[in-house]
């Protein structure tokens, strides 16, 4: 039985419940939490409601997925990381990619990277997941920063069929015996 709840240091990484959608959707609302997403447009709640429910749905159907993540020290919901599939990026399927948003005010505090780091670790050695994408829009320097903390190295340079922008493609290195 897979578990679903991973403690770091600050931190807990856990399965979606019903406290976080108020915050998740405050998160969506934020132009620069979103500004790199897609188009970059801002959700509205229902639809930040809906895509927690696409999050529950992929760890129910494929085994992974992403963690609603909490600040230990508040009980609060800061944002998200894990794996999930890049439907919106079929050339790159079927690697699974590891992602991340958080809330501005947890921003510069090195949350992200302790997030990802706990997650990626979780889907090597537990799930056995091994073929890893990440993928950033250009721009998005912390991103870049953070896969690079991560160990990853770049793969390729493209554009996001769903609405044009120029992304990069960072790749998790195979390792082989
Ligand atoms: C991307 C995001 C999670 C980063 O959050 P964060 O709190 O800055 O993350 P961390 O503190 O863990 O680490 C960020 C790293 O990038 C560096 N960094 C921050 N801003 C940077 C920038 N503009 N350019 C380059 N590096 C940058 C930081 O110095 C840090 O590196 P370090 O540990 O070597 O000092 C956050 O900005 C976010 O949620 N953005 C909105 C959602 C989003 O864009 N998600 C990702 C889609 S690909």
């Amino acid at each position: 039985m897979t578990r679903h709840k991973i403690d770091t240091e600050r931190l807990q990484l856990r399965r979606w419940k019903h406290k976080h959608h108020a915050p998740f959707a405050a998160m969506c609302l934020d132009p620069e939490v979103m500004q790199y997403i897609g188009n970059g447009s801002t959700r509205t709640a229902e639809q930040a409601s809906r895509a927690i429910a696409s999050f529950e749905t992929e760890w129910v159907e494929k085994g992974h997925g992403l963690f609603a993540v909490e600040e230990k020290q508040t009980g609060n919901l800061i944002g998200f990381t894990g794996l999930s599939l890049p439907d919106f990026l079929p050339e790159v399927l079927p690697s699974v990619e590891i992602g991340w948003r958080f809330s501005k005010p947890s921003w510069g505090k090195g949350y992200a990277s302790e997030a990802a780091i706990a997650a990626l670790s979780f889907g090597i050695n537990e799930l056995g997941i091994t073929d890893i994408v990440s993928i950033y829009q250009i721009g998005n320097g912390a991103s870049a920063r953070i896969m690079q903390k991560l160990g990853m190295v770049f793969d390729r340079k493209t554009i996001d069929p769903t609405c044009g922008r120029e992304i990069e493609v960072y790749r998790l290195p195979q390792h082989c015996e």
